[in-house]
């Protein structure tokens, strides 16, 4: 086994504690002012690979076919991991970006079009929309689950509304089921954004299977990783063979037929040989370390529920399984004699526990302007609209959950209930001396 340091840092059980866990952090020196810290044994590196990746990859670069036109590797990937996931195909790509604005393209959403998705997730999400010179629309995000609010939907949709793109962000599913139900009403496409779901499920099915088409990333701090890499997943046979068709320059595939040379548009986002190797090796974790977070993660729910001012994430009814890509919980300062989230966080970090506040307000930070601005918007939309849309950009629940956010990621939770009462001690401790926080 071989692992390399985490490059981002990115309920549910019934068992209660009362809020000073361990009567040993109580009255003690927190560690941002110079005490012990709670932990000092590292958490795990990720990725984490074996000798099997080594040797596949080794394999492709003698066979000199790196490519996947000529080799068999990605091909095999798909299939298993279509198999995997409960879809019929499966069509990998460079990145999760380029799976989803390959998806955006094949289903024929671009120029004009508007498309619902929820303003926390990462940017990829917004600027896949954007580079499609489709309009992002936001619908508020529900603080208790962090995903879209889905009661919040039906109210942004107009005639000019053609996809709903959930996100199951830091890998717990939207509510699908609410989410279909709208689509169905209003006659609209759903891409799900699975760019962090890797084997969460709703109602027994897989994230990425709910809707027309479902979206992967396997970056590198993704669950199942190889440094760059996407995939989309589908049963249309039709609609995945447009995929496969336009992610290899528009060359004909399955129904996509020509009599010559090139029926369809297309574009390079085909995956090599060497990312298809890692994959395969990545995969046989995958199931394993599923279970290992969400054990982790129901048991340290449990451990932090009491707290004053720490309210864990909540999962839909809908939710059979999560992926955990982070864990995330909301930090009340009113319960922590008002200091600030950012000092928490720089306490908590102090104690051993790696952590972080999370996405911003982002459709804030300039981005939105410029696409509005930009020749091609001014062009599909008209003006009235565009000014609409700027009125519109007020999400006050989101607004408030990017200031309240922890976020854990998902390495912590690839350790033992012991670990988790760390990370659980580290937080009473902190509660317990909150008035030696300034
Ligand atoms: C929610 C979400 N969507 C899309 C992407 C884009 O994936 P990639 O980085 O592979 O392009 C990511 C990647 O982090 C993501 O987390």
């Amino acid at each position: 086994m071989a692992a390399a340091s985490v490059g981002t840092i990115a309920a549910v059980a019934s068992e209660s504690i009362p809020a000073s866990a361990n009567p040993s952090t109580k009255g003690s020196k927190l560690a941002i002012n110079g005490g012990k810290p709670v932990r000092t044994k590292p958490w795990p590196s990720w990725p984490i690979w074996d000798e099997s990746a080594e040797e596949s990859v080794l394999s492709i670069l003698r066979s000199g076919i790196w490519c996947r036109l000529g080799g068999k590797t990605v091909s095999e990937f798909e299939k298993k991991y279509a198999e995997l996931m409960g879809a019929k195909r499966c069509v990998c790509t460079v990145n999760g970006s380029n799976a989803l604005l390959t998806a955006l393209h094949v289903l024929d959403i671009g120029v004009g079009d508007e498309v619902i998705v929820s303003p926390y997730t990462f940017i990829a999400t917004y600027n896949v929309v954007i580079g499609s010179c489709a309009l992002p629309v936001f619908a508020d995000t529900d603080p208790e689950t962090f995903q879209i609010n889905p009661d919040k939907i039906e109210e942004r949709i107009n005639e000019n509304t053609k996809a709903i793109l959930p996100v199951h962000i830091l890998g717990l599913p939207a509510n699908m089921d609410k989410i279909n139900a709208i689509a169905k009403k209003h006659n609209l496409r759903v891409i799900e954004d699975a760019c962090q779901a890797w084997m969460a499920e709703w109602r027994g099915k897989k994230c990425g299977t709910l809707g027309d088409l479902g979206c992967f990333s396997f970056q590198n701090s993704k669950h199942i990783p190889c440094g760059e890499g996407g995939a989309i997943i589908g049963d249309d046979d039709e609609i995945m063979d447009r995929c496969f068709s336009y992610h290899n320059c528009g060359r004909p595939y399955g129904s996509v037929k020509s009599t010559s040379g090139y029926p369809i548009i297309g574009t390079n986002r085909r995956m090599t040989e060497y990312q298809a190797a890692i994959l395969l090796s990545q995969m046989k974790r995958l199931e394993k370390d599923t279970q290992i977070r969400n054990e982790n993660a129901h048991y340290l729910t449990s451990k932090i529920k009491d707290i004053p001012g720490i309210i864990p994430h909540k999962l839909y009814e809908g939710v059979t399984r999560a992926a955990y890509h982070l864990y995330p919980f909301r930090y009340k300062k009113e319960q922590f004699n008002n200091i600030s989230r950012e000092k928490f966080l720089s306490a908590l970090s102090a104690e051993g526990i790696p952590c972080s506040g999370g996405y911003g307000p982002q459709y804030r930070d300039g981005l939105i302007e410029v696409a509005l601005n930009s020749k091609n918007f001014k062009r599909a939309f008209s003006n009235e609209r565009l000014n609409r849309y700027r009125r519109e950009l007020h999400y006050p629940d989101n607004d408030q959950l990017c200031q309240e956010a922890v976020w854990l990621s998902q390495n912590l939770l690839l350790t033992t209930k012991n670990d988790m009462d760390d990370i659980a001690d580290a937080i009473s401790k902190i509660y317990e001396n909150r008035d030696k926080l300034t």
